[in-house]
This record gives C-alpha cells, structure tokens and sequence, in this order.
C-alpha cells in the first residue's frame, strides 16, 4: 500500500483558541494524562462540576459486573431538571429552542416556557395516561418542538422514551413498540415537507391495528390534516395540555436509571433497542457539547438531524440544553426551496456551529455549489459532521466554501451505542487533517487494535476501533436482551484477557497517532448516515412470496455514501418485463416493512448466489461485483464456483 501521501495539516484558528475551552494540544494531553492517571478521579471531577445531583452518589465507576459497567452509583438526578430547571435563575428569557418551519415559520422557546409546556405535557402524561415512571413511551412525531417537550417530559416522570424516525413505515414502528412494550405513543397529525402536508397519524394507526401493548395515542396538532380519532385511545394534545398544572415535579432518578431506548440496526433481522441510562448519558452529552462545538453563551447552534436518530437526541436536544445553549430544530429539508436554505438560515439566526452530515454537504454542494456565496456566513465558527467517513472532496468544499478556510471542522466519530462523541478533533485544540476524525476525546480510552492479538496497531496496519474501558454515556444494554448485548459488542476483540468494546468499525492510525474510520466491518450499510443492517432489508425482500434467496451489500454511492444493492434470486422464471414489474413490487414491499430509506437503488435478479459448501453467503465476492471489481478471493471453494461467472454477465449486462 503506497497511498503515502501526506494530508495537508490546517492548524486551529488562533483567535478562536484564545477563547476555547481546550486552547491547545498540551491541555488535550494533561486531560488526557488524567484520565490514563485517575480514571475515577477524572470522572469524578467532571461529574460534581457538571450535574446538579439532587443526592450525591457514592461510587464512581463499578466494574464488578462488565461488560454491565455502572456509573455515579447511589446518586439521584433528574435529566429534566439538568437541561431545564437549572437554567432558570440565569437563562429564564433566553431562548432555548429555536424552531423554523419547512415553510419559514418560526417560533423561540425561551427556558420559561421550555420549563412550562413540559411540565404540561409531564402533567398530561402522567394524569391523563397513567404513565409511570419505567413505563416505555414511543415518540414518533415530526421535528417540532413539542417533540422536545415529549422527550423531557418523559425524563421528567422518569419515563423511558423510545422515538421512531418518522421515515419508519407502519410494521417498523409495530415491531419496536412490541419490543418496548410500549403504553403510549405520541405522535402528530402530520407535519410539512417541501411545502407540502405529509401524515404521521394514519401511520401510527396502522402500526396498532391488531393485538398492541399501546394503551393511549397523544395526538399534536401540526398540520391540521385529516385524520380518524379512536374513541378511548387517540386524544388530542393541544385540547387537553391547556387544562394542565404548570408545575410538576421532576421525579428523583437513579443515576443507572434508563432515559432511553433507540433502535438501531445490527447483524440480524432484528433491530437492537439501545438502551442508555440517565447520569452517565446526560454527563457526557454536555461534556463533548461544550468541548467539540465549544458553544458560547450567546451563541445560536444548528445540528440538521432529526430527533428519530441519536444525533437528534444528543445534540439537538440533550446536549444543548444541558449546557444551557440556544439550539435550532427545522423541520423541512436542507434542499428546499433551494440548496441555500441552511446558508440563508445561517445567515439569518447568525449561527455560530453548524452540525451535519456529509451526505447532506455533497447535496448542498452538488446542487448549490454557487448559494453559499450569496449569504453572510462569518457568524460560522465550527463546522461539524457526522455519520460517515467524509470524503476530501466534500471536506474541502465545506471547509472552504462554508468556513471560508477560518473554522475548524469537527469530523466526530461515534454511534448510538456511544451516546455521544467518541474520536474528535477539539476546535481550538487539534490541527485538523482533511477527512479524519483525529484523537479520541479525553477520557474515552479508544484505541485500535488488532483482533487476532487485541494488541494496538501499528501505523497504516489497520484494525478494530474499540474502546477499553467503559466510559459514562456507553450503551448500558439491548432492551430484552443482555446476551445480545454481550455477543454484540464484547465477543470479538479481546485485550490483556479481557473482552473490549468493539464498536463494528474498521479504522487505522497514521503517522501521527491519528484514526482515520474506514467503515463497518460487519453486515450493516451506512445509507446517508444512517444504519441499515443487511439482514433487515433481506427479511423484508424475502416478505415477496415471488422470491427465493435475496443478499443485500452495501455499494459506494455518489451522494449517500453508500447505496444498497441486491442480488435476488425468484422463484419462477420471469421475463424481462415481468422482472421490471417484481423490481415495483418488492420496493413496495421494503417500504412497507421498514420505509423509504431501505428501498434498494439497484436490484439485479441472479440464478443463484455464491455460497460455501456450509451453505453461508460469500458477500464479499457479491460486494466485489457490485462495485465491479476483481475477483481477488478464491472461488473453488464455492459449493457452485460457476454461479459467479453467471452473476457477472447478468451485472454487467444491467450495468450496460
Ligand atoms: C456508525 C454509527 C453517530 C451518529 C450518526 C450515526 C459511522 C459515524 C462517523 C465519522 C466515520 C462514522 C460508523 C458508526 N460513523 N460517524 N465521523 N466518521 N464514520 O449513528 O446510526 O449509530 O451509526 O456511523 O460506521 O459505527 P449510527
């Protein structure tokens, strides 16, 4: 491998750094000293400057029961209180939620009526729904703010919420509120996108049709539209929340006690319902919020997620509010009406950090390459993004375009089992490299290491990116499943004889100590930043009654990242036409099961698939074909070493 050419090194902003929270590479190391030094003790330091404990806790880290490690034992919270109440005696009027519509409506939310509107629907949930505290809530609604109400209003009551990503088809939902056992579900009539009313409501219907644990539907009012009122399940939010006391009590939490559950995609069929507790969680979230956004007190922050996914969780609502920041919630899409809509946002609400992904820079770049110079930008002082690998050109881009070559890019790696960022570069500490997550934050012991050996690789030698030991926002557990859990993350990578957390990514380190992420290692698609297991998307082909055997990879994509590509074999043998027919229906199918973001880009149907005597799918050869590359890997082995000629010629005939 002789790709050894050096990535330019772009060096902190030194009038930024001169204000940072972490000014330079020597602070990062005594952080990081420190934690290597006194593990417990660091945390310690953090955890009594950070949360307002309503009772102190009497044990750091407990390590005795791993891979189930638990922290700040003993301690009571309430994660509510943390991201509302404590603001009030100097934030009161500050606005805390920012929100624009997708057809520019806005609306700020001061703390006060943050503090109000959630503790109504506090109120209203627990009056109204019976909902106790460790009863499971699910969450499928629209990016709006009473999304965030719902969140915190669960946390309030010590209720766990689960949300579903509102692009989740009606059977996703089923089966993560059968997994949750959920009692509630609050949801809108629908919202806006593109200008255009789009409905949530008869999703959720559908979603409930037949034997549910849901006992009572919270419906928010949105967009007016029309839907069906159950008697005796649906209610209408907006009617019964203005009866609502003003005031409810935030319930004392343990610090291990759950916040949330989220499902996220793994290497079976099955989604994995994440679950994070509530100290730990809320400790770390603010931590990386003021160390890698280094929001100020009268700055306006921006992340682009949507709350369905963790980033939404941590970094639009949690985070923000726990440190007491000013943070945007939009609802519509970075592309409408044009591809300068997040530069005339930024522009206007003179936003200081902007926090994307880079399937959404190679969009707005792609088709906006001229808008960002139409608008006012130099409010902007860090640029971040998540979700994938960024590729240099869309860094450059952002990086120039955006920042105008004078903030710093904050490429953060982690996942929604890390519950916040785990490899970072610090704004005013880190000199960046293009397209590289950098150091890992102080603190997370993360390290590369080889999974034969668990020994830290060397330069270039590429391994497993892990963490060593457990840190206070990691996943606590798949809901339902603790074996799941440690078959999961702690089975493949073990260092000095004990097992290590292994996140499922593939990442090498270069000559200055710095990881670069090179993607999964296992069965799960990165789609646009989101996780799509390969497994998921194959249940739900094999739901078409016409299909035999299905395999899914992932394929490079222009703008997603990565796409999905298919490989199906029918039952029947099916002309051309009546091939085109079964490519409709089986993305009809996919949509049904999960939802418009696991619909295939490309389908190509094959008289069999590659597979070892033992009868198990060799997807690597699949992925080679996809990206139509050479067959590297031995084929003799294969249980009908032809089939691969054959699925050759049907590839590049379709790719003709
Ligand atoms: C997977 C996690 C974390 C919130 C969004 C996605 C990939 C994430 C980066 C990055 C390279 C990245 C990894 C990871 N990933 N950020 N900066 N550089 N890869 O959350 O759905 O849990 O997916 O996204 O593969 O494991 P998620």
């Amino acid at each position: 491998m002789s790709e050894k050419v050096k990535k330019p090194v772009y060096q902190p902003n030194r009038e930024f750094a001169k204000d940072a929270r972490i000014k330079n590479m020597c602070e990062y190391n005594d952080l990081h000293r420190w934690a290597e030094e006194d593990y417990e003790g660091y945390w310690d330091h953090f955890a009594k400057e950070k949360i307002d404990w309503m009772e102190p806790y009497h044990t750091v880290l407990d390590e005795s029961n791993m891979p189930f490690a638990r922290w700040f034992e003993g301690g009571k919270l309430n994660v509510a209180e943390q991201c509302i109440d404590r603001h009030l005696d100097t934030r009161k009027n500050k606005a805390a939620i920012i929100f624009e519509g997708d057809r520019g409506d806005s609306q700020i939310i001061t703390y006060r009526e943050l503090y109000y509107n959630t503790n109504k629907m506090a109120n209203l949930l627990k009056n109204e729904f019976g909902v106790k505290k460790g009863d499971r809530v699910i969450i499928y609604m629209p990016m709006i703010p009473e999304a965030a109400y719902a969140m915190l209003a669960c946390a309030r009551i010590g209720a766990i919420h689960s949300i579903v990503f509102g692009g989740f088809s009606a059977e996703a939902l089923r089966d993560r509120i059968a997994d949750a056992e959920a009692k509630v579900v609050i949801t809108a009539d629908g919202a806006y996108r593109k200008s255009k009313p789009y409905m949530l409501k008869p999703v959720v219907d559908k979603a409930l049709d037949g034997e549910t644990p849901v006992e009572k539907v919270c419906v928010v009012e949105r967009n007016g539209g029309d839907i069906t009122w159950v008697p005796g399940r649906d209610y209408s939010y907006n009617e019964l929340v203005k009866d609502q006391p003003s005031e409810c009590p935030a319930e004392p939490m343990d610090s291990e006690d759950p916040l949330f559950l989220l499902y996220t995609s793994g290497s079976t069929g099955q989604p994995k319902g994440v679950q994070h507790n509530s100290a730990g969680y809320i400790l770390w979230a603010q931590m990386t919020m003021e160390w890698v956004f280094d929001v100020k007190e009268n700055d306006t922050y921006w992340c682009t997620a949507d709350i369905g996914w963790i980033t939404g969780h941590t970094y639009i609502v949690y985070g923000p509010l726990a440190m007491g920041a000013t943070t945007i919630m939009f609802e519509g899409v970075p592309t409408y009406p044009d591809a300068g809509r997040p530069w005339k946002m930024v522009e206007e609400y003179k936003i200081n950090q902007f926090y994307t992904a880079p399937t959404a820079i190679r969009v707005l770049h792609k088709l906006g390459e001229n808008e960002p110079a139409k608008y006012d930008l130099s409010s902007l002082k860090v640029l971040g993004t998540v979700g994938e690998p960024i590729d240099p050109p869309a860094w450059k881009w952002y990086y120039e375009e955006i920042g105008n070559s004078k903030c710093a890019i904050v490429d953060t790696y982690w996942q929604t089992e890390t519950g916040g960022h785990i490899v970072s570069p610090l704004p005013g500490a880190t000199p960046i490299k293009p397209a590289c997550a950098t150091l890992p934050l102080p603190g997370i012991m993360g390290e590369i290491l080889d999974p034969e050996t668990g020994k830290k690789t060397e330069v270039g030698e590429g391994g497993y990116m892990c963490v060593t030991r457990p840190w206070p926002s990691m996943i606590r557990g798949v809901w339902g499943d603790p074996e799941r859990f440690k078959k999961s993350y702690f089975g493949d990578v073990v260092k000095d004889g004990k097992p290590v957390y292994f996140t499922g990514d593939g990442a090498n380190y270069d000559e200055d100590g710095y990881i670069t992420i090179t993607g999964r290692t296992d069965d799960v698609i990165n789609v646009s930043g989101h996780r799509m297991g390969t497994a998921e998307v194959e249940a739900a082909v094999k739901k078409h009654a016409g299909v035999a055997e299905v395999a899914v990879v992932g394929k490079p994509h222009e703008l997603k990242g990565e796409g999905i590509f298919a490989y199906i074999v029918l039952k029947g043998e099916d002309t051309l036409a009546e091939e085109i027919e079964m490519v409709k229906e089986i993305n009809q199918v996919i949509k049904k099961e999960i939802g418009n973001i696991a619909l295939c880009d490309e389908m190509v149907f094959v008289p069999g698939l590659p597979k070892t005597r033992s009868g198990k799918i060799m997807r690597r050869i699949l992925r080679a074909i996809a990206k139509g590359e050479e067959i590297t890997q031995d084929t003799s082995t294969l249980e009908d070493p032809g089939v691969v000629e054959e699925i050759q010629s049907v590839v590049n005939s379709c790719m003709i």
